[in-house]
């Protein structure tokens, strides 16, 4: 820094004792240089600070990263390289073991159990079909500038012993279940008893998928080829959206481009709260989505399934829909947020934008995956949790069912020969019937219908159902005295579709379960509904 720099910053911050007429041309002159200059200064000041700022930044959120991931594996792998020089082909039968010692960075070998205490010393060794032979299989991936890892995959004491204590529960398991690890275990049951179906239990995990996936959506985004990016909670779980960083060049660089669905999956996992524990109850739950999901998979009323392990699930990407239907007051604000007075004054204009026919093809499609569900091949399943956001939007502007982690499959009595009814485990909100709220056990595929009917009253309306009042638990004790969500009468006659969706509401929201309709005549109304407005047919009255 210079003196007269300097000097010309003081000068220029001491007050003039001259009035501003009395400086002389000259003097304003050499005024002019100054100020000039002590820009200068400040502009360079201001990079200065301006660079160390962007400094301690990349240090401070990325130093992390670079110390774990980059810079110290690389120095690891190289030194183990350097004294293993004969190593290089991953195919000598020597690198197995030394592979396995680096990855777990001990220098012994490492005993699972003492000494002659493995849980598998006495066991017979079992049928192939419970003991893939995976050759001791191991593979190394060289992915993205540093990230190499190597993976070793051996069958290990632990996992003989996890697949005999299976093959032996299944052995003793003289009932229907044959999952892994039951929960009910130790129940006997008989003929006259309430059974559940043994298929919802069965597990197909693809957790390695998973663990190759990392949900740092803020820093070192080279740990793989996804850009991650917090999407949402529900009252279980929070979404991650995994976009392909390298579809299209320069996709990463633009900012608001719009991703295909292709090249995104959405990641779902419990959330961290203490309410929320990975035990056996939320892992069953999981399992029980995960299970339905992939049977449903391939229908266009489900999203796409692309596997689960433990508490998480990876599906197909959808785009916000509730949004659509009840609009957001202002866009921070959370989903309870209920219509504001100007909003009720358009009332019973609708309040969202959709046309009739896309209200139709809405409700037709969330009555389709319903339908699925009520009438699937194996046993009545309830979805259980009816509610807006369940579903989100294609980009070819379908709807689709992407959570179904609270559905019940009903349990079956072969003695009566019928479905059992169940108690509902989370009756919260204002979305469910009385029956949801009585908590005695008598809830069945029924309360879907009270739900459905809600839907189809927020797509109509724009509106959540008792939209006069925010206070849920008010909201339930209306319910539980028998009272439902009241809709302007004027939807009956604003247009066919709309005509028609109305009674739809007025039929499916009713306190008797008995006196709803049933989810196959709501599809059916619908279909033939869209036949009319297709031929231009005339109004026929509701199949009473
Ligand atoms: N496939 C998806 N695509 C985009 N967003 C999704 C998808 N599935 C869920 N979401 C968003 O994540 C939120 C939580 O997921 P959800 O499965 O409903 O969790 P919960 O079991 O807690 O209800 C949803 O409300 C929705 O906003
Ligand atoms: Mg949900």
């Amino acid at each position: 820094m210079s003196t007269p720099m300097l000097a010309s910053v003081r000068r220029r911050k001491a007050p003039t004792l001259l009035p501003h007429n009395e400086h002389s041309k000259e003097n304003s002159f050499v005024d002019h240089k100054q100020h000039q200059r002590s820009f200068q200064f400040t502009r360079v000041r201001v990079l200065i600070v301006a660079a160390s700022a962007s400094l301690w930044t990349l240090f401070t959120v990325y130093g992390h990263h670079v110390h774990q991931r980059c810079w110290w594996t690389y120095l690891r792998r190289l030194s183990w390289r350097l004294d293993h020089p004969s190593s290089s082909s991953w195919m000598s039968s020597h690198s197995a073991n030394q592979t396995a010692r680096m990855i777990l960075l001990y220098d012994d070998p490492i005993e699972l159990y003492p000494p002659g205490r493995s849980p598998v010393d006495k066991l017979e060794p079992i049928p192939h079909l419970l003991n893939p032979d995976y050759n001791d299989l191991e593979f190394e991936s060289y992915f993205g500038r540093y990230d190499d890892f190597e993976r070793h995959i051996a069958k290990d004491d632990a996992d003989l012993y996890h697949d005999q204590r299976r093959q032996f529960l299944y052995d003793i398991d003289n009932k229907h279940l044959r999952s892994y690890y039951d929960g009910y275990e130790d129940q006997e049951f008989t003929k006259d008893d309430c059974r559940s179906a043994g298929w919802q239990f069965v597990m197909k995990p693809n957790c390695n998928v998973f663990h190759e996936l990392a949900l740092e959506y803020s820093a070192d985004q080279d740990v793989q080829p996804f850009l991650v990016e917090y999407l949402a909670h529900g009252y279980y779980r929070e979404s991650y959206r995994f976009r392909n960083k390298y579809w299209k060049s320069g996709a990463k660089v633009r900012r608001n481009i719009v991703y295909p669905e292709s090249e995104q999956m959405v990641m779902k996992h419990l959330r961290y709260h203490e309410d929320f524990p990975i035990n056996i109850k939320n892992q069953r739950a999981v399992l029980r989505e995960a299970v339905l999901m992939e049977a449903l998979s391939t229908r266009p009323t489900f999203a796409n399934f692309y596997g689960y392990c433990s508490t998480s699930t990876m599906l197909q990407a959808g785009n916000d829909f509730v949004h659509q239907v009840i609009p957001r007051r202002l866009k921070w604000q959370e989903d309870d947020g209920r219509a504001t007075p100007q909003q009720l004054r358009r009332h019973p204009d609708p309040l969202n934008s959709f046309t009739p026919e896309q209200k139709l093809s809405f409700a037709l499609s969330m009555a389709e995956g319903l339908a699925e569900l009520h009438g699937y091949a194996k046993g009545v399943i309830s979805h259980d949790d009816i509610a807006l956001d369940q579903w989100v939007m294609l980009d070819n502007g379908n709807v689709v069912l992407s959570d179904v982690n609270n559905a019940m499959v009903l349990d079956w009595n072969e003695t009566a020969g019928t479905y059992c009814p169940y108690d509902i485990d989370y009756p919260y909100g204002d979305l469910r019937p009385a029956e949801a709220y009585w908590g005695n056990g008598t809830a069945t595929e029924t309360v879907d219908l009270w739900g459905y009917g809600t839907l189809v009253f927020s797509l109509l309306t724009g509106l959540y159902p008792f939209y006069e009042n925010v206070d849920q638990k008010a909201n339930r004790k209306l319910i539980l005295n028998g009272q439902v969500p009241k809709m302007d009468p004027k939807y009956q006659n604003r247009s066919l579709i709309e005509g028609r969706l109305y009674d739809v509401v007025q039929k499916c929201i009713r306190p008797l379960p008995e006196d709803r309709m049933d989810i196959f005549s709501v599809v059916n109304y619908l279909r033939e509904t869209e036949q009319m407005v297709a031929t231009g047919g005339e109004q026929s009255p509701l199949i009473e």
